[in-house]
């Protein structure tokens, strides 16, 4: 069973490759962002404290998202293994969640800052499937449209520059000591992510000792299946 943690900073490419992989291994896949914004956009309590924090950039309050991950880790697809994209971030959180569940492998995405921004800028989703696009890298096919769902899409409040450059430092200041803290545990791969999706996908899939199988998405799941 894969319990696999995606660390890296904003717009490393963690979420395109954890829907990918959840796809193609029938895992569950926990985006702590996505589904702060579900609930932002559902205006539930949760929802509306969380948000302010994420339009500036900054992280949410440990206790608001370990709530959150642990309702949705005892959902019965957990059993199967899961991706957690954006859980943990800060020390606190990873402390709990070893309380919580075991995690064998922690995978870093390593990319130079200059291409993040680039990324940022060019990203849209689908308000409705979560899907993700890129102007440059992966555009949709009919311009400002979801290929599935036919939706208007939507550029993230954080992805404004202000909220880019906070979140680049909140990620150095909080979240990249988590580096040390699996290395000396001696569970974290990092992976080049640089390059178009399917080469760091390759990487991907070596780290987790996937390597010569390809990825071949299920007909039946779908890029929202864990949200
Ligand atoms: P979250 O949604 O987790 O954002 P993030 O970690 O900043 O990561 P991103 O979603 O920006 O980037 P990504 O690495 O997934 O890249 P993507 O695949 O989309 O968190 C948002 C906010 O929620 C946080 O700031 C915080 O407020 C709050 N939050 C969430 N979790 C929290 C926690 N645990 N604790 C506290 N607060 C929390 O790719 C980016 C773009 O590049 C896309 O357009 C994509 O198409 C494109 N792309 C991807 N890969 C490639 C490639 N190889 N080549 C070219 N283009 C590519």
């Amino acid at each position: 069973m894969h319990r696999l943690v995606f660390l890296g900073p904003p717009g490393a490419g963690k979420g395109t490759q954890a829907a990918e992989l959840a796809t193609s291994l029938g895992l569950l896949h926990l985006s702590t962002g996505q589904l702060l914004r579900s609930a932002a956009a559902e205006k539930s309590r949760l929802g509306l404290q969380a948000d302010r924090y994420m339009r500036a950039g900054q992280l949410v309050p440990d206790e608001l998202v370990l709530g959150i991950l642990k309702s949705n880790l005892a959902r019965p697809k957990a059993r199967a293994g899961f991706i957690l994209d954006g859980f943990p971030r800060t020390l606190p959180q990873a402390e709990a969640l070893e309380q919580i569940t075991p995690i064998e492998t922690v995978i870093s995405f390593e990319i130079p800052e200059s291409m993040l921004v680039e990324r940022l800028t060019q990203r849209w989703s689908c308000p409705a499937c979560g899907t993700v696009y890129n102007l440059a890298t992966k555009p949709p096919r009919t311009p400002g449209q979801c290929d599935r769902e036919g939706a208007a899409l939507v550029h993230r409040a954080d992805d404004e520059p202000a909220a880019v450059r906070t979140r680049l430092k909140v990620y150095h200041d909080q979240t990249a000591p988590l580096l040390d803290y699996y290395q000396r545990k001696g569970r974290l791969h990092p992976i080049d992510a640089s390059g178009d999706v399917a080469s760091v996908g390759r990487r991907l899939r070596e780290a987790i000792g996937l390597a010569g199988s390809s990825a071949v998405p299920s007909a039946a799941a779908s890029p929202t299946q864990g949200l």
